[in-house]
């Protein structure tokens, strides 16, 4: 007993002392409420005030932390995009150094290609040292004995005398084609046919052709010589079609000579003639061209005229060289049959389809 606890009504019994206890104090407590609850109140109130204060230091705190929070985010993107974009500008400088190392070559290059084109132009209008050889080849004919007949007296002088025309014009140390030019009537085929040979023989020109043949003309030339005639220098062009209707393209085709064709562009008279029927053509001519990228007219007839299977060799006659240019882009120039029959169709109907 006197080892309880002093609140211990019940010794050895807690659980009845604390239920005693209770009963006890129930009264008590019961009056006590109003005061208990009003003082509980005033604490409520007097800590509400600092509880508040606290609250709104926190939020604003809060504020503050997000704030700084989006600063941060903000520099950190800053910083992350102006690296990426700093890595960027390296590749793209580095991609762009490495191709333009290239175009020093590529402009040397071009600059030596454009200084020896130049300078090739430049020599065509040279005249170069006079060639030895072509003194022999006038001798070599002229060393061709006449046999007493007049006509053979007459071609070995008119081979003689362009031999020594080319000779002054060009200056060239051998001949690579001599062309008889227009035939003539009176032609023995087999003494002509001998002197061409003859040159070919003794090694003054590598071959032989004729100009303004006609077929005819051609195959009986033909039966008289062993060399063969490598090409017939006729005229063509939209202003004049005759070769694709009177056989000299045909035979051409037939016999394997390229014709070459002088006059390709009329001799200028396509591009500056006033007849209606000229100017209707250089219209049509200009259509193909933009259709074609070419320069012109001009350049369009080229490609007319290179456009006949027989293969013709265009002589273009102008000393310009764009001009030249032009006809070297032309003469590559593929037209369709279409637009080749409509300069056909404009020059001359009856030969159209
Ligand atoms: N075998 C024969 O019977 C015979 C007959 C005649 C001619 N040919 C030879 O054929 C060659 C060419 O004859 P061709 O002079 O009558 O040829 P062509 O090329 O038909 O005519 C050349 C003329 O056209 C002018 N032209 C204007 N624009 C042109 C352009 N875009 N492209 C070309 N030419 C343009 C040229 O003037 P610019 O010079 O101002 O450019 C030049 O006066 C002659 O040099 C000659 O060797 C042979």
């Amino acid at each position: 007993m006197a080892d309880s606890p002093f609140w211990m009504i019940w010794p050895g019994n807690a659980a009845l002392s604390a239920l005693t206890w209770f009963v006890i104090a129930m009264p008590f407590l019961y009056a006590a409420r109003a005061p208990v609850h009003g003082l509980l109140r005033s604490l409520g109130q007097l800590a509400g005030g600092p509880l508040r204060l606290a609250s709104r230091a926190l939020l604003a705190s809060a504020q503050e932390l997000r704030e700084r929070n989006r600063t941060v985010l903000l520099a950190q993107g800053r910083e992350e995009s102006g690296d990426r974009l700093a890595r960027e500008f390296e590749r793209v400088a580095a991609l762009v150094k490495r191709d333009l190392e290239g175009y020093p070559a590529l402009q040397r290059k071009l600059l030596d290609e454009i200084t020896r084109v130049e300078e090739d132009y430049k020599k065509c209008g040279e005249v170069p040292p006079p060639p030895p050889d072509w003194v022999d080849a006038v001798a070599a004919v002229a060393k061709i004995k006449p046999n007493g007949n007049e006509l053979v007296q007459r071609v070995l002088e008119e081979i003689n005398r362009s031999v020594n025309r080319s000779l002054e014009k060009l200056g060239i140390d051998h001949a690579d084609l001599i062309l008889l030019h227009r035939p003539d009537y009176l032609m023995d085929p087999t003494e002509t046919g001998g002197a061409l040979d003859g040159l070919i023989s003794d090694g003054k020109t590598k071959f032989v052709g004729v100009s303004n043949f006609s077929p005819s003309r051609i195959s009986l030339l033909a039966h008289g010589m062993k060399a063969p005639i490598v090409t017939n220098q006729i005229e063509f062009s939209p202003l004049h079609l005759d070769p694709i209707s009177d056989g000299t393209f045909d035979t051409a085709l037939r016999r394997g000579h390229r014709p070459m064709i002088w006059s390709p562009v009329g001799g200028g008279r396509l591009l500056t003639g006033d007849e209606p029927d000229v100017a209707k053509i250089r219209t049509v001519l200009a259509g193909i061209a933009e259709t074609y990228g070419l320069d012109g007219p001009a350049e369009a007839a080229i490609a007319f005229v290179v456009r006949h299977p027989a293969g013709g060799v265009p002589i273009v006659g102008s000393g310009k060289r764009e001009r030249m240019l032009g006809a070297i882009k032309a003469a590559a120039t593929v037209l369709d049959r279409q637009d080749w029959y409509a300069v056909v169709a404009e020059t001359s109907p009856m030969l159209s389809l």
